[in-house]
């Protein structure tokens, strides 16, 4: 059984029961669940004894109020989804439980922040970054769980969590994907069904940087070149970025020597998708490569 609690003084209540010899592992989430979310309660019960989901809808991070507004609610959902993966309470505070006050202490994360999705949504990390700390300070767990989806996002709460000596393990899950590549997100319940028909397009476009980086490209610019190409082939999608950025900073490569990440964000319609794939110079492509490197260079949509 999945228990609810909703106040920080039962939780604390739930706390003073749990024994010194369990494990505690955190799983921060919005709630509208998926199996992307079901894929990080999967490993947190792999590597804990108690396992506690937070849902929470946290107004600081959501720097469209509209974005806000239309996120998807639907509690009673997510707690059936909890049970049949197991975990054992979720905590889901109401705002005034998280934010009694106009919060005026935040974390504030550099550089790290400032780059991809930093830039199109202003503020938006550092809501993320002080929500979750607050999260670490009243679930107290030993373990977090943060999906790759949001692969700056897990790069920032790790740095946070190294710069601030705050004693939790962050544990990275692999992005869970629909059958035709798109990652699962909250937010695809937004798409309509055409919309839904060309949303994968963005991971076709990462894996186009990831084939030809295979295939021995270099060069960030020309690599990007040709992922954009992918995207503006269909003319329903409105760029925002493709990049390729150092794992650990998140810090833009013009040329790819050691492992990248290929991260994009679109938009379709008025939902914005976000996406990344790994990228290892050093893993060399079966396919053929003269066809990816010479429609790279005429401009052709590679595959
Ligand atoms: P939310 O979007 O609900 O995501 C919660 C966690 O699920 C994040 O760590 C996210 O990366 C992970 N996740 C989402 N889709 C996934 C997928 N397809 N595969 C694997 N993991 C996936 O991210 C947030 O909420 C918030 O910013 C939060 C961290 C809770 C702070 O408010």
């Amino acid at each position: 059984m999945t228990a609810v609690v909703r106040r920080i003084a039962e939780w604390n209540r739930v706390a003073a029961g749990i024994r010194r010899e369990d494990v505690l592992g955190l799983v921060p989430t919005m709630g509208a669940l998926h199996n992307g979310h079901g894929a990080l309660f999967d490993e947190a019960r792999k590597h804990c004894s108690v396992v506690v989901a937070s849902i929470f809808i946290n107004p600081i991070q959501f720097n469209q109020r509209s974005d806000y507004d239309l996120y998807p609610r639907v509690f009673d959902e997510d707690v059936a989804f909890c049970e049949t993966r197991r975990v054992d309470y979720i905590f889901a505070p109401p705002d005034n439980e998280m934010y009694p006050l106009p919060q005026q202490a935040f974390i504030e994360i550099g550089d790290i922040s400032e780059h991809l999705c930093g830039q199109s949504r202003p503020g938006h990390f550092r809501g993320v970054a002080t929500v979750v700390m607050k999260l670490f300070q009243i679930l107290r767990p030993q373990l977090a769980f943060f999906g790759e989806k949001d692969y700056q996002q897990l790069a920032i709460v790790r740095r946070m969590v190294r710069d601030l000596n705050v004693s939790v393990h962050v544990v990275g899950v692999p992005t869970v994907r629909e059958g035709d590549g798109l990652a699962l997100s909250s937010r695809n319940r937004r798409l309509n069904p055409a919309e839904r028909c060309l949303a994968p397009t963005l991971y076709r476009a990462l894996l186009t940087a990831r084939r030809l980086i295979a295939c021995g490209e270099r060069n960030a610019a020309a690599i990007k070149d040709a992922a954009i190409l992918v995207l503006q082939n269909v003319p329903q999608i409105k760029l925002d970025y493709i990049e390729l950025v150092d794992p650990g900073t998140i810090r833009r490569v013009d040329v790819v020597q050691a492992p990248v990440r290929a991260a994009g964000a679109i938009w379709i319609g008025d939902v914005r998708l976000i996406d990344n794939v790994y990228c290892d110079p050093a893993q060399h492509s079966t396919e053929d490569c003269s066809t990816q490197l010479s429609m790279r260079t005429c401009g052709v949509n590679v595959r």
